[in-house]
């Protein structure tokens, strides 16, 4: 601990409720009586024209209440976030496998398992495309093509010494959040609705809701407790859980609960854009990048959701921490008859990453040097500007690779592994370097803001309400500390209050990274209000004049420095009985940033978040197997409110991106049926495969006055982290067999890894 963490708590407020079982998520609110069980009818065909949907025997079936088609939508049919081009039920086609058709509502959930069995549907098949490549040639596209351009690298490639082309390839990543989507949703006076939801964004939610059923928003109350997990797969797809609900208890003013099993929710719900991209990269003889191009083909899925959206981020970060004079890079959105694919930690970042990554690597192959050599020779620094027209301030790129240089030497790290390749004939160990560049705001610069309410209540005790979500990533906390910091009163005294439309209006969601920023900053602006009601009270109690120095700490009262006999429950009391404000609403927007979407130019970030990793692999050369040795890291937090909630941040981030870069696959057949669909058969990171050395070593850096106390964001980027893993491993499968034909496809499976080796 350090003096920086402001009011260091001795564990997360959720701490104890988590272990002991008592925190509470959708599924444990207890419901009401009369409440009824939602089930989905979704499409077992991806891509076809319903002939035939008949409900009558189903209606018929025990405990039905009524079956809902889109023919029942009082509203508008639509859940699109960024285009309308989503049905919630569909009408006459339907454009993936597990797209909603029906819904069932029954007095209990087996009852409405019975029922969508007796559901008779007739779908005429039409011809199914699942590769985003595939999709681009018949143009079949979900929004405009995008391209980020900065010099000229057609005229800086006749300038190159070394000029080196090939293409990736990056799976999708399933959720696999612990709680599954799910909505409970209450019919309440004035024909309105209150939604007990698992979304990261609830205005979302009551946007969505309110068009489907034709309401006003103001008709429309969320609630969130918190998410056992969200990783971007409840930013926005929660809207259609919470409209199913909704819908039901709407129409048949009854409660209504609709919460998928697993497996329904693997099939029914988008994941991690996968993308297929090509790249181009020229340097010069001393190995300095001089022009980078890339195209992403982004599989988009069969609706935009959010893959507008990500599919910028992956420009923004196509040139990850690298300085490099000419840059065009463009992407495309597919169609395809997939679910609509989503947000997922990084949101389009590390896809984009990934490919220059391998660009560097296959040019360092090339010219028979290790890639880190490239790699820290073009790091960035501050004053570059970056494709996207921003100018780095505070860059910690170069310092964040010295310092993990000074504790794992490259020459020291490369002698070890080359010392255990020679001495092991079916063992092999590899090594790889992975330095990060994260953007912080979301990049659609209007989404940038948020409020906050707090009340002080007569007996000082205080409740806080903002628009973050907890999802885990402990922003309850880091509230709580924010508003102890402000009032100077100890966090036990401060309770979060849920999440809630009615208290905190039109949030954005809990997203991007930058929760705790925004909403701790729109805190601090309430609590400030509040403390300069209480601060004039105090020079009034004690007559002092305008420029004493009110001070709040540890429950006491000080002016000019000295301790009064005023403690913060008496300051409170007084301020009571005269009548004081003692609540407040605060905003914040975040300052500076802009962005022109038609020339690609601006500055859309508060700030940067860098960090560098190194990884160390051991490869099973017989088997195809491997461990993750070592993954060892320096990382910029700025100055850290609360280390231990960022330390989890980090090691969870970097096992979720090893994850996704080793054994995470999503795997759907021709038909756009979803085979990896269970957790048999989708394997994710257990305590067994989790590196066996993780070090974090704290940058501490000044941070930025735009992070919440100077506390940089930390959800997503250390995911991005991960991508060494596949390198590492890459680079082991060379060291058995040298003339591997091993692509830069990841995931990087035991399998691929074996047929590398022997390929
Ligand atoms: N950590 C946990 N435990 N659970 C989550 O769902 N989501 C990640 C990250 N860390 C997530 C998490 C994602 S995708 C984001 S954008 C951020 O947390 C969101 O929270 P923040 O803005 O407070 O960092
Ligand atoms: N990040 C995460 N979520 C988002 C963003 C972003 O930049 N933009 C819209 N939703
Ligand atoms: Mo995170 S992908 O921005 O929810």
């Amino acid at each position: 601990m350090t003096s920086k963490q402001i009011n260091p708590p001795p564990a997360n407020t959720d701490a104890a409720a988590h272990v002991t079982g008592k925190s509470v998520y959708v599924d444990d609110i207890p419901v009401m009586e009369g409440a009824l069980w939602v089930k989905v009818l979704d499409a077992r065909v991806a891509h076809g024209v319903i002939k035939r949907l008949d409900i009558r025997a189903a209606e018929q079936m025990e405990g039905v209440v009524k079956i809902f088609t889109y023919c029942d939508i009082p509203g508008e049919n639509q859940v699109g976030g960024i285009i309308p081009d989503e049905p919630l039920l569909a009408d006459h086609e339907v454009h993936f496998q597990g797209q909603p058709i029906a819904l069932i509502a029954a007095e209990t959930e087996d009852q409405a398992a019975a029922a969508l069995e007796k559901i008779i549907l007739e779908i005429e098949p039409l011809p199914v495309i699942t590769d985003p490549r595939e999709a681009f040639r018949q143009g079949k596209l979900l929004s405009p093509s995008r391209t980020f351009s900065k010099g000229n690298t057609a005229e800086a490639f006749s300038r190159c010494a070394h000029i080196f082309e090939g293409k990736t390839e990056t799976g999708g990543q399933e959720h696999l959040y612990l709680e599954t989507q799910g909505a409970y949703a209450i019919a309440t006076e004035h024909n309105s609705v209150r939604i007990y939801s698992s979304t990261q964004g609830p205005t979302a939610v009551q946007r969505t809701v309110a068009r489907v059923l034709g309401v006003g928003m103001n008709q429309v109350e969320v609630d969130v407790t918190r998410l056992g997990g969200g990783f971007g797969g409840k930013e926005d797809q929660a809207s259609t859980w919470g409209a199913f609900a909704a819908l039901v208890a709407h129409v048949l003013k009854r409660p209504a609960k609709c919460i998928p099993h697993r497996m329904e929710d693997m099939r029914m719900t988008g994941k991690r854009n996968p993308y297929s991209s090509d790249f181009k990269i020229g340097l010069d003889a001393d190995c300095r990048i001089i022009a980078y191009e890339a195209t992403f083909y982004q599989n988009g899925g069969a609706a935009a959701d959010l893959s507008p959206a990500i599919l910028e981020r992956t420009l923004f970060h196509a040139a990850n921490s690298y300085a490099i004079p000419h840059v065009h890079v463009t992407a495309h959105s597919c169609k395809t008859n997939l679910p609509p694919n989503t947000a997922f930690r990084g949101f389009g970042g590390p896809q984009g990453k990934f490919v220059i990554e391998a660009a560097i690597d296959c040019a360092a192959k090339n010219l028979g040097v290790h890639a880190a050599l490239i790699q820290r020779k073009n790091l960035l620094d501050d004053g570059y500007e970056f494709h996207y027209g921003q100018i780095a301030v505070g860059a910690e790129a170069k310092n964040s690779w010295n310092t993990l240089e000074q504790k794992q030497p490259f020459a020291a790290v490369m002698a070890d592994v080359e010392a255990f390749n020679t001495t092991h004939a079916w063992q092999k160990k590899g090594a790889a370097w992975m330095p990060i560049c994260f953007g912080i705001s979301f990049t659609n610069t209007m989404m940038n803001h948020a409020r906050a309410l707090v009340h002080v209540y007569s007996d000082g005790s205080v409740g806080v309400s903002t628009g973050a979500v907890e999802m885990g990533q402990g922003v309850n906390m880091k509230m709580i500390q924010v508003a102890a910091a402000c009032l100077g009163v100890s966090w036990d005294r401060i309770k979060l209050e849920t999440t809630n439309t009615t208290r905190v209006a039109n949030t954005s969601p809990s997203a991007a990274s930058a929760t705790a920023d925004l909403n701790g900053k729109a805190l601090t602006d309430a609590c400030n209000q509040i403390r300069a009601r209480l601060d004039a009270l105090v020079k009034s109690l004690f007559g002092a004049d305008e420029k004493a120095a009110v001070t709040l700490r540890d429950n006491r009262v000080y002016l000019n420095g000295q301790d009064t006999d005023l403690n913060w429950n008496q300051l409170i009391q007084q301020a009571f009985i005269q009548r004081v404000n003692l609540s407040a609403k605060g905003h914040y927007a975040t300052p500076q940033i802009h962005f022109d979407k038609s020339t690609g130019k601006g500055h859309p970030f508060a700030y940067h978040v860098y960090g560098t990793a190194l990884t160390v692999c051991t490869v099973d050369c017989l088997r195809g197997i491997y461990t993750i040795d070592l993954v060892d890291v320096v990382h910029d937090f700025g100055t850290s409110i609360n280390r231990h909630i960022d330390l989890g941040q980090c090691e969870g981030g970097i096992v979720q991106g090893i994850g996704w870069m080793t054994m995470e696959e999503v795997v759907y057949n021709a038909e756009g049926r979803l085979l990896s669909n269970a957790l048999s058969t989708y394997k994710i990171p257990d305590i067994y495969s989790v590196p066996a050395v993780l070090d974090i070593q704290f940058l501490d850096t000044e941070g930025s006055d735009l992070a919440i106390f100077k506390s940089k964001a930390v959800g997503e980027p250390p995911l991005m982290y991960g991508i060494g893993a596949f390198f590492a491993l890459r680079n082991a499968v060379l060291a058995f067999n040298p003339a591997s034909n091993i692509a830069y496809s990841a995931p990087m499976t035991p399998e691929k890894v074996l047929m590398g080796l022997h390929g």
